[in-house]
């Protein structure tokens, strides 16, 4: 019998920045993932000023979601997707981020695809910011880091809020806010639309945590602001936060790496997780700063508005978990989390550990801490596919991973976790954030383009696509 509630729900998710291409059409303007170069495992993708000559720009062509959404979206609902987590790119709407009127056609592309999810009775669920700041915002004031980006955010949001409040019910503020808590800086550019002077590629940013964490602040504020101007404009909103998640086991019972792990549960979760559900900065917050020499500037507007514009649920994404440990000659692990290698499980072909009972752990902790309704908007896995002459694509790794995945939330249901909804991650394959592949493909659907926009971009259903449309249909019973 299933344990998932009968309004579960079943879907998936992509964002603007990997799967729309288009990246100059209908009016829209340059954002931060338009100069993001290609990169790959083992090549970082490079961040540029402005176009590089020689350089390949990955996400302006993505997917063409833009010229295929009536194909995708029937696809979605052929797979009988309840809801489908996407996102509004920034720049169709405010191509700078700093006009004071929208751009129209921007704003009917949307309505165009809000009403052909409605058509199959599919719900949106739209992520407001996902990696995605107007590049002229970083090249004007460096994003985030200024708080003119708060104003410019609550601008959009009205906007978006006010036109769709009758297409859309659920949100999302800013995709994998805590990333920005990291202290390799990884969070800089795709979060906070922060250049420093001297970063050159994404996974060797220079890094300023003062900057780094007064622009987090900014941007919790603007994602406060968010949730009380749409509860404003229609108090039926839904409106989430969304966090990364990447529980920290500790690597023996050594106090030393217990500690060590729960230091990260506090930064990489709860630092942004108890601003966003509980309206304030949690207890070790000071001494967080003090560590890294950081004084912010947090007035008494920003606490009140901290306070009163609290999230109606939490979601997140899931791929991995990580280990710690103080000694240092255990072996490293290759995922870009750092940590040490798990010799419990197995990784992906990026070095990702596949850890399903690190799902039903996180919720049960989750769920245990906030005890509101939470939504896992991301979790799926990178592979290489290969598209057969038939027009095939044999995928049993997706299925082994998915079916694990989707039994662990079940279990979590049953320790009482209030869960609500589930959407696969790249549902239909998009260019992948970290290396801007194309060929580190997540989703149902195949997508017939390679790393340098060279293809059909033809749609082909994988054997996957068949499985996750019989586990609708049979509410998460059936996954055999
Ligand atoms: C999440 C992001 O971190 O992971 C997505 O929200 C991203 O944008 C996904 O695509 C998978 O990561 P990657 O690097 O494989 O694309």
């Amino acid at each position: 019998m299933s344990k998932f509630p009968k309004d579960f729900l079943w879907g998936g998710a992509t964002a603007a920045n990997q799967f729309e291409g288009a990246y100059d059409v209908g009016g829209k303007g340059l954002s931060i993932d338009d100069v993001f170069s290609n990169g790959s495992h083992t090549q970082p993708r490079r961040i540029t000023k402005d176009t590089e000559e020689g350089l390949y720009y990955p996400n302006r062509i993505a997917s063409d979601f833009y010229h295929h959404y009536k194909e995708d979206i029937a696809l979605m609902a052929e797979m009988g997707f309840k809801v489908y987590r996407m996102s509004i790119a920034w720049t169709r709407i405010y191509p700078t981020g700093m006009e004071s009127e929208p751009n129209e056609e921007g704003l009917k592309f949307y309505d165009a695809v809000f009403d052909e999810c409605r058509k199959y009775g599919i719900e949106p669920l739209v992520t407001l910011s996902h990696y995605e700041i107007p590049l002229a915002m970083t090249n004007e004031f460096n994003g985030f880091a200024d708080r003119r980006a708060i104003d410019c955010f609550k601008r959009f949001a009205t906007t978006v809020f006010t036109r769709y409040k009758d297409k859309v019910k659920y949100w999302l503020t800013f995709n994998e806010i805590n990333l920005a808590t990291w202290d390799n800086g990884i969070g800089n550019y795709l979060v906070l639309g922060v250049r420093n002077e001297g970063t050159k590629d994404y996974v060797h940013q220079v890094d300023d945590p003062q900057v780094r964490l007064q622009g987090l602040h900014n941007q919790l504020v603007a994602g406060a602001w968010a949730v009380k101007i749409g509860h404003e404009i229609n108090p039926e909103f839904k409106i989430g936060n969304m966090i990364a998640m990447n529980p920290a086991y500790p690597y023996s019972c050594n106090p030393e790496d217990v500690f060590k792990a729960e230091r990260n549960w506090q930064s990489d979760t709860y630092y942004c997780g108890d601003v966003q559900v509980r309206g304030e900065y949690p207890f070790f917050a000071e001494k967080y700063w003090q560590d890294r020499g950081v004084t912010l500037d947090i007035t008494e507007e920003d606490r009140q508005i901290l306070k009163e514009g609290t999230v109606d649920f939490f979601s997140l994404s899931y791929y991995q978990t990580l280990v710690l440990t103080s000694d240092d000659s255990v072996q490293k692990s290759e995922s870009m989390l750092g940590g040490v290698k798990n010799p419990y499980l197995k990784s992906n072909d990026w070095g990702w550990a596949i850890d399903p009972t690190g799902l039903r752990y996180l919720l049960n902790v989750l769920y245990g801490r906030y005890n509101i309704p939470i939504m896992v908007v991301e979790n799926g896995i990178g592979a290489y596919d290969k598209l057969e002459e038939d027009g095939t694509v044999h995928d049993p790794y997706r299925i082994a991973y998915l079916r694990e995945h989707i039994k662990a939330m079940s279990d979590a249901i049953e320790d009482g976790v209030d869960l609500i909804g589930y959407t696969m991650w790249g549902c239909i394959d998009l260019t992948s954030a970290g290396t801007g592949e194309m060929k580190k493909r997540y989703g149902f659907v195949y997508v017939d383009s390679d790393d340098y926009g060279n293809g059909s971009f033809d749609r082909f259903r994988k054997d996957s696509f068949y499985w996750y449309q019989k586990v609708i249909k049979t509410n998460g019973d059936d996954l055999s």
